[in-house]
């Protein structure tokens, strides 16, 4: 049994805020991908896909004068870290295990490198295979955090992982 699972995540009203913020599609696509990925690799399913689905949850809103300022969220983008935070104290909150808590954060800091001045950092599989996700679902110019799904769809999509998890957890 896990301590919380996907669906108790989304419906939490901080996570509501956030993934509505930089897209509820995107968070799911990207959880798919790392349940898969983490599947093939024998990496914790439970833990990739939590991290898929929080990934982006600490971006900013970079408006200028009503718009999307690009070129401002290049320069000033910290997401991963934001995001490696707020995941942390939801998780928390919701009881997730504490080390199950830690390695999920570290694997929403280390998604992308974009915020760093180098890019020299050595991945655990975990933290590689969610960066992986991420890039499957990436469309050109951002469009992929614009997709948008019902509220309803996402729940039922979350519930169906959170069994595919379950199904992966009691041995198959
Ligand atoms: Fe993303």
């Amino acid at each position: 049994m896990r301590d919380v699972e996907l669906k108790a995540i989304f419906d939490h009203h901080i996570a509501q805020k956030y993934l509505t913020r930089s897209g509820i599609s995107h968070a799911i696509a990207v959880a798919y991908h790392s349940f898969h990925l983490a599947k093939k690799h024998s990496v914790p399913v439970d833990l990739a896909a939590k991290a898929g689905l929080l990934h982006d949850i600490g971006h900013f809103t970079w408006y200028k004068n009503g718009k999307w300022d690009y070129e401002m969220y290049k320069k000033y983008d910290i997401h991963p870290i934001k995001g490696a935070e707020r995941a942390h104290k939801l998780l928390i909150r919701l009881g997730e295990n504490p080390a199950s808590a830690k390695v999920i954060s570290h694997a929403i800091l280390f998604h992308t490198d974009s915020f760093l001045p180098t890019n020299t950092i050595v991945r655990t599989p975990l933290q590689e295979i969610v960066k992986k996700a991420d890039e499957m679902d990436e469309e050109e110019g951002g469009l992929h955090h614009y997709r948008t799904i019902s509220n309803e769809r996402a729940r039922k999509s979350l519930e169906r992982l959170d069994h595919m998890i379950d199904i992966e957890l009691n041995g198959g």
